[in-house]
């Protein structure tokens, strides 16, 4: 059984089809990266899944369970995390802060102070837990806002962790990081595999090829070839899509 799957999904923008009848299967514990040209459709699709977008048409299920049409909150608490392009932070909060009030407002009865006695202690160890997987526990206290670049994107992925997701989704989790800080990255999301499935979008051609087991690439709204990096990385119409080739 597939964990997601989309069946004809399609979304247009007025006339403009931005995902176009794409059909893929993600099986758990694997790493997809989904790749192509500016404009293909890769983030509208991650937004579909994630719920920030709804469909056209077509079908999105997760665990067998439709989630086309449900909101971007009711797909968190699924067990869907999502990680955006730009910095999503409170810059005026602390690390620590930042990754509390996202696992509190994303486990509403849970954690609810007034309910639960034990609460306020359970956010606080979860929180904490999350901030030392995600390796910034040395800045917990730390603003937001004084991280740098590399440490605000490994901060908006803990964020997306606070719903203890079984499926991640991360929008160009390198984007604009220095050469060290993506190698960081690259090991990062190496160890997240271990215990999520991922899905992410990449336009480092290294990267994609060094950590994917399949890669999904998309060209003008569809997707023109899936497969492992070295099948796809050989396939004519993916080097036509990139004028020339991806090595
Ligand atoms: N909210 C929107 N309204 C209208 N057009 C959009 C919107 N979001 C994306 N598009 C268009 O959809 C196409 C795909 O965009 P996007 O999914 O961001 O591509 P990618 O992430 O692959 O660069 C582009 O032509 C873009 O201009
Ligand atoms: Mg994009």
């Amino acid at each position: 059984m597939a964990l997601l799957k989309t069946t004809k999904l399609l979304k247009y923008f007025g006339s403009l089809a931005c995902v176009y009848y794409v059909d893929l299967e993600f099986e758990e514990g694997r790493i997809y990266s989904i790749i192509g040209p500016n404009g293909a459709g890769k983030t509208s699709l991650l937004n579909l899944i994630s719920g920030h977008l709804a469909p056209s048409s077509g079908e999105i299920t997760f665990r067998d369970r439709k989630i086309d049409g449900l909101e971007s909150s009711q797909v968190s608490q699924l067990g869907i995390g999502r990680s955006f392009q730009l910095n999503n932070l409170f810059p005026a909060l602390s690390v620590f802060e930042n990754v509390r009030l996202a696992v509190q407002s994303r486990h509403p009865g849970r954690y609810n102070f007034f309910s639960n006695i034990g609460a306020y202690r359970e956010v606080n160890e979860k929180a904490d837990a999350i901030v030392d997987k995600i390796g910034l526990s040395p800045s917990s206290a730390k603003q937001a806002q004084y991280l740098s670049h590399g440490d605000k994107r490994l901060l908006e992925i803990g964020i997306a962790l606070a719903t203890d997701p079984a499926l991640l989704l991360m929008d160009e989790p390198t984007s604009g990081m220095a050469p060290e800080e993506t190698v960081m990255m690259l090991g990062f999301i190496r160890k997240l595999a271990l215990e999520h499935t991922i899905i992410f979008i990449e336009h480092k051609m290294n990267i994609v090829m060094s950590i994917s087991d399949q890669v999904i690439v998309m060209n003008q709204g569809r997707v023109i070839a899936t497969g492992t990096p070295a099948a796809v990385q050989a396939d004519p119409e993916v080097r036509r899509a990139y004028l020339g080739g991806i090595d």
